[in-house]
């Protein structure tokens, strides 16, 4: 590609699409993308202002000057180990699209499952004490919102079925939170969510939330080691590390959750299989929870905690 060495095909060839992803697909794969093409096509896509869908229809097609300087800035960065995420600035989530920096973490997968328990249990949710007038406002409380990822979701998804809620989401980050405060805008919540600095649920009266649904930080200090160096190199470390153990941010939210949730509000949070049982041993001790179990991910990984506070 010119700009670059390495490549063995003639100068005069045009850089086509085709070439263009097939020169990229090779470089990527050698320094370590474990999704060459794919990074290749998104990143190209961007660059060229269309869906990835369109590169296959303009194969053939040489893209100008100006489109090839931004794909080469950006097989750059991705070839140093830069998320793709983060060098288009954006990534989907529950088929929603969310602006990220590197001043948040790039909301994953399996995250969807903290919003798919949530909307099962507040689509037949009822108050069963707290004597608050009808119609009641279902509280819901993000805590480590991140990008707002599963506040703003929730808050979209529950629409759809005619849910009164309010979700406050809350991040220690403020740089965290001025993402999420760009994609309560972006996203059209703003109605429903509001963002909150803060430790945890500190913040909160007790006993006055229906929902508390979290992605905390949850990797110790030796797995943060382990992680593929886009992880561990460019996703903020307070995001990811929780302490030595990986089970000190839950070790505190399962306690304090118990205290500022409704009786017979629900606890979600995202856990790793590292800390699972361990974590269902936390909540099964505390007898202010009257049911507590896990949730595999589709890899079959236990994945999330649920939790009901007792009466
Ligand atoms: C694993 S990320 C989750 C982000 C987002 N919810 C998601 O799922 O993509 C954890 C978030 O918790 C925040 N955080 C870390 N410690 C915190 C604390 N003590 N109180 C509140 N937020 C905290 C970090 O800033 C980070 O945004």
């Amino acid at each position: 590609m010119s700009g670059t060495s390495g490549t063995s095909t003639t100068q005069s060839e045009p850089w086509t699409i085709l070439r263009l992803l097939q020169w990229t697909t090779e470089h990527l794969k050698k320094s370590g993308s474990p999704s060459p093409r794919l990074d290749a096509e998104v990143l190209l896509a961007e660059a060229r202002g269309c869906q990835r869908i369109d590169l296959y229809a303009a194969f053939n097609e040489e893209p100008p000057e100006s489109v090839k300087a931004i794909f080469r800035d950006s097989i750059k960065r991705r070839a140093a180990g830069e998320p793709v995420a983060y060098i288009v600035g954006k990534k989907e989530f529950f088929s929603l699209p969310f602006h990220v920096t590197s001043a948040c973490l790039i909301p994953r997968g399996e995250t969807e499952h903290v919003v798919i328990e949530c909307l099962d249990r507040l689509k037949k949710y009822q108050r069963v004490e707290g004597a608050v007038a009808e119609p009641s406002v279902v509280r819901v409380v993000d805590v480590c919102t991140g990008s707002g990822c599963i506040a703003i979701t929730i808050a979209k998804e529950s629409r759809k079925f005619g849910a009164n809620i309010a979700v406050t989401a809350i991040d220690l980050s403020p740089d965290a939170l001025a993402i999420a405060a760009e994609n309560v805008r972006r996203l059209e919540v703003s109605e429903i969510v509001s963002l909150a600095e803060g430790d945890l649920l500190a913040s909160l009266p007790d006993q006055s939330v229906d929902f508390i649904v979290s992605n905390p930080p949850y990797v110790s200090e030796a797995e943060l080691l382990q992680l593929e160096r886009g992880v561990r190199d460019y996703e903020p470390k307070m995001a990811l590390v929780s302490g030595p153990t990986g089970l000190e941010i839950v070790e505190r939210l399962i306690p304090q959750s118990a205290d500022k949730l409704l009786p017979g509000g629900w606890l979600i949070f995202e856990l790793s299989p590292m800390i699972a049982v361990r974590s269902l041993e936390l909540l099964q001790k505390d007898t202010r929870w009257k049911y507590s179990g896990l949730v595999n991910d589709l890899a079959g990984k236990k994945r999330v905690a649920i939790a009901q506070r007792a009466s």
